[in-house]
């Protein structure tokens, strides 16, 4: 079954309203012969830089996404953000359970089912990131460690509506370190989500979830990444910083995605 390949910067803490704007000023002619109807392409800015994207991105095949939505509609919850609040910003996406959110904000599997389901019920089309670390890997506790966050992340949830989630596969030893996984270690691991997936959901869910690869992937490795059966794009960070190096990205992995 063909997926489309998905590819999404996560800009992190980076980025102001004028160095966003002109980022994707710039990206949108590299990936103007992108088509929609094979490729989704995706940025993630900070909540202040995402009114100035949604405005220079409009009419183009680049999409909008942002960092993390809170489960709750509004109250008091000092620093967080609400789905509405994210939809009246022109925002499509949302990076759910980040490793970094989970390692320095105290994120666990319950609070990813709460924000996802806050998520989905607004009408926003979330990305939930899952990961193993160099300790966890190490002492062979990979699939241990994944499926607990798959299960406990996903609590709850219909097969139809998991068949349209997008899930990121992102071993945290990879990410930020220029440690990429190996395709082939990739690959196994995608493999492995994809089966507990259709353990829990069934086989039709498994087939249409997109599952991307995240951690130091960059032009250069794209093409391997992306050619692997269960590899559905990319969840990229630093590479995401700069426009000719995103586009490049997003080039060689549509490529390889479709060979
Ligand atoms: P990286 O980050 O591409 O800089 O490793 C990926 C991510 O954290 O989403």
């Amino acid at each position: 079954m063909a997926r489309k390949t998905v590819i999404a910067g996560n800009w992190k803490m980076n980025k102001t309203a004028a160095e966003g704007k002109a980022l994707v000023e710039a990206l949108k002619g590299l990936v103007a012969d992108v088509c929609p109807a094979r490729a989704e392409i995706i940025v993630c800015p900070p909540f202040t830089t995402l009114g100035a994207v949604a405005e220079a991105i409009a009419g183009s095949n680049i999409k909008l996404g942002a960092q993390n939505v809170h489960w709750e509609k509004s109250g008091a919850f000092t620093g967080e953000i609400s789905a509405d609040m994210l939809k009246e910003a022109g925002v499509e996406y949302v990076i759910i359970g980040h490793s970094e959110r989970r390692q320095y904000f105290g994120e666990t599997d319950a609070t990813v089912n709460q924000r996802l389901k806050a998520a989905l019920n607004a009408g926003l089309k979330p990305i939930v990131c899952i990961g193993e670390t160099l300790e966890e890997r190490e002492s062979g506790n990979t699939e241990k460690v994944l499926a607990a966050q798959l299960s406990g992340g996903l609590a709850g949830l219909d097969a139809e509506v998991v068949a349209g989630l997008i899930l990121a596969y992102e071993p945290v030893w990879a990410i930020g370190t220029g440690k990429t996984a190996t395709p082939e270690m990739a690959e196994e691991t995608h493999r492995f989500i994809r089966s507990f997936v259709a353990g829990e959901f069934g086989q039709a869910a498994a087939d249409a979830i997109t599952i991307q690869y995240g951690g130091s992937m960059k032009p250069e490795n794209a093409a391997a990444l992306c050619a692997q059966a269960d590899i559905d794009g990319g969840l990229i960070g630093g590479a995401a910083l700069k426009a000719d190096s995103f586009a490049a990205l997003v080039k060689n992995a549509i490529a390889a995605g479709q060979a």
